[in-house]
């Protein structure tokens, strides 16, 4: 009995360091990385990884080095792994964040800009849409040097209809740009800094809007808390087979929601 409830903690322990390694994900999602990661270890695959986890067809598609799961610091759980966003998930959700979009307002006047943009899978990604512009923020150099291989690759073919930028920072040190403003956000880091990065937000003029389009929204419930976020919509947006069958967690669809910033409304007023 003892025994099995050391085994217990001992696997609970672990599941639960994975867990801050990989970036706050469902139990389900960490059993299955953990047994992908323990076939990895055991010789099979590439990357010394599954092969679910270290490629991405999307890659063999564009030449380009987007896939993988890149674990983060174990002693840093605010700043999440790396893992790029589902491309089929991405292009539906930014068509239907489109949608939304107030007439007389185009994505043409919008800077499209990724917190946490990894190796710039999302920024590629955008890029396909006509934004103003398109910046990724990246705090690891590793992941940043990759990101700018893969731009000039994709743009070299021709499949950037904007300009995509990667600033090496850390996203609480970035000054955001001036104007209509589409923030994407995949899952990339902690509350606290989440929190502090709608404290500083611009502001903007209206029609003019800021809007946020987050996948794996663990956080969400910080717009819900704040008066200044009216939520656009919430779905959960299905890959396509392809990205469903290169999927490291097993998922078949990710929950995305919209966000638009309007102005402040009041707090209830003291007696
Ligand atoms: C889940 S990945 C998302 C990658 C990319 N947005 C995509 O969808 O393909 C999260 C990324 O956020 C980065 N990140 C986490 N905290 C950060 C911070 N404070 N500043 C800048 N980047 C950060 C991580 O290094 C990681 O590359």
């Amino acid at each position: 009995m003892t025994y099995l409830l050391r085994m217990q903690q001992k696997a609970r322990r672990f599941l639960n360091s994975l867990q801050r390694t990989i970036g706050v994900r469902n139990p389900w999602q960490v059993a299955v990385y953990a047994v992908a990661r323990a076939r990895g270890a055991a010789g099979q695959g590439r990357y010394g990884l599954e092969p679910r986890i270290g490629e991405h067809p999307f890659d063999l598609e564009y030449g380009v080095q987007t896939g993988g799961l890149i674990a983060s610091d174990p002693a840093d759980a605010t700043r999440h792994a790396y893992y790029g966003v589902s491309p089929s998930v991405f292009g539906r959700a930014c068509r239907l964040w489109q949608k939304t979009l107030p007439p007389g307002v185009g994505s043409e006047a919008c800077t499209f800009v990724d917190l946490g943009a990894g190796m710039g899978r999302a920024v590629l990604l955008a890029s396909e849409f006509p934004f103003r512009r398109v910046v990724g923020v990246e705090v690891k150099g590793e992941l940043v040097d990759v990101a700018r291989r893969n731009i000039a690759s994709w743009v070299a073919a021709g499949r950037a209809k904007s300009p995509i930028e990667i600033v090496k920072a850390d996203v609480l040190h970035f000054s955001f740009p001036d104007g209509p403003l589409l923030i994407f956000l995949y899952n990339p880091f902690g509350e606290e800094i989440l929190q502090q990065i709608l404290d500083r937000l611009p502001s903007v003029t209206p029609p003019a809007t800021i809007d946020v389009l987050y996948v794996h929204p663990i956080f969400g419930f910080l717009f819900g808390q704040r008066g200044d976020f009216e939520r656009l919509w919430m779905k959960l947006v299905p890959m396509d087979s392809v990205d469903a069958k290169a999927d490291a967690f097993r998922s078949t669809f990710e929950t995305c929601v919209a966000y638009r910033r309007g102005p402040r409304k009041p707090g209830p007023t003291a007696p």
